[in-house]
């Protein structure tokens, strides 16, 4: 262990914190861009004593994120955004070789979860890194004196960004939010590459099931169910998506899926996969109709997308069966239901979330978008703001810089060209 002061913390087990260590360099490989703003953060300084809070998956990629804010000069703490996404060693190692103060233990309960939110308040954030907005709404809830001392927060999932429009139009939103998950560079990849490729991962990590020859229904097509119908698809899966909005339907059925409502869909699937940000969107009445052995899992924000209380109360039995893998026996006709991480984020339940390489993108957004708050401090009005387009073509061109893709450029005719209206015909 380093000689780091440690700080106040509750993680799991400090001991991990040297594998942690290990975990978070080889994350750091593949983080190029984040890394470059890392070191231009340590030499200016934008953070300086800028009290902060991130509440986000406590992962090998965001310690990386913790550590360029940290050199930034903020004073983080960081807490978890989902009671079973904590990779403890990550979390040890946060405080032991980094001195960050982290509150966050896989597998913690609801209570323990909301204290950690409190805890994390109580450090009178001036920033807020959230990730889902659970913070923001228990700031607004319990904390309003506390209101004033905001600068101003970030939002990183579709999920957060949809609460905290029920926010904005409620009025109670008082400052500016960066709706982190709205820039190109964060959801055209993150949300279609990295829930593709770490959903699949974490229900094959959970069940060493083969994929080839599976029907996997997809429930929801936005931009994560995108990347996970297609990435389905590449694993030999026969895919069938369901939606209620008639122009991601379109779409999925021009990407050659198969389009059919969850009730159609219910006992033709073998594995489901919910996206789609809403609550019960898997019912009692699909899991009465679900083939015996139909797996279920959900890679949206919240563990609501299952009506995990209505199938235990249609069940006779239930029994774990391997790690993130529990079978439901129904009342009605003894099929087995089987259910992945608990109804929560499967990939970041059973798997280590999306991979470096993508949240490199996704953390440079929120690094710069926390910069960006801090240099405009008063300036930004209450409520939802992008970071400026420039910054999202700066942060695509330096991931492209990292993996050695070179552009073209346009030539004075083609600027001409795109600038006038005279040519035609
Ligand atoms: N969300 C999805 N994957 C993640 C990861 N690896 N780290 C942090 N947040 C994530």
């Amino acid at each position: 262990m380093s000689s780091t002061t440690v700080p106040n913390c509750d993680v799991a087990d400090i001991n991990l914190a040297s594998q942690g260590k290990t975990r978070i360099e080889w994350a750091a490989r593949e983080m190029p861009v984040l890394d470059l703003i890392m070191k231009r953060f340590s030499e200016e300084r934008p953070l300086e004593g800028v009290r902060l809070v991130a509440c986000c998956h406590v992962t090998t990629e965001t310690a990386n994120l913790a550590r360029a804010l940290k050199a930034g000069g903020a004073d983080a703490v960081l807490i978890a955004s989902n009671p079973l996404s904590t990779q403890d060693d990550v979390a040890a190692a946060l405080v032991a070789e980094y001195g960050i103060p982290v509150y966050a233990k896989k597998g913690e309960d609801v209570d323990t979860y909301n204290r950690h939110v409190r805890i994390a308040l109580d450090h009178r954030p001036q920033i807020i890194v959230d990730d889902g907005c659970d913070v923001v709404a228990t700031l607004i809830k319990e904390r309003q004196e506390q209101l004033a001392e905001v600068f101003g927060t970030t939002e990183e999932t579709t999920t957060g960004i949809q609460r905290l429009r029920a926010m904005i139009k409620s009025g109670v939103i008082q400052f500016p939010v960066i709706g982190v998950n709205d820039a190109e560079t964060k959801h055209f990849f993150d949300n279609r590459y990295g829930t593709g490729q770490s959903t699949l991962d974490g229900v094959v990590r959970a069940t060493n099931i083969l994929l080839a020859g599976k029907v996997v229904v997809v429930v929801g097509y936005g931009w994560c169910g995108k990347g996970v119908a297609m990435r389905a698809r590449g694993m030999g899966a026969n895919v069938v998506v369901t939606e209620i909005d008639p122009i991601k339907a379109v779409e999925a059925v021009m990407d050659g899926f198969r389009v059919m409502p969850i009730a159609q869909a219910a006992p033709i699937g073998d594995i489901f996969i919910t996206v789609t940000g809403n609550r019960h969107v898997i019912d009692v009445q699909h899991f009465e109709k679900m083939k015996d052995g139909a797996m279920v899992c959900n890679s949206g924000h919240f563990d609501l997308e299952l009506n995990l209380t209505g199938l235990a109360e249609i069940s006779k039995d239930r029994r774990p069966l391997r790690r993130f893998v529990e079978e439901y026996e129904l009342k009605s006709n003894g099929h087995r239901v089987i259910v992945l991480g608990e109804g929560r984020l499967v990939n970041l339940a059973a798997a280590e979330g999306h991979p470096a390489s993508v949240m490199d993108m996704s953390f440079a957004n929120q690094a710069l978008s926390v910069e960006y708050l801090v240099k405009n401090k008063g300036k930004l009005s209450a409520g939802l703001h992008n970071l400026p387009k420039e910054v999202d073509v700066e942060i695509a061109s330096l991931k492209l810089d990292a993996m050695g893709v070179k552009l073209d450029t346009l030539t004075p005719e083609m600027v001409e060209y795109i600038n006038s209206w005279e040519h035609g015909t």
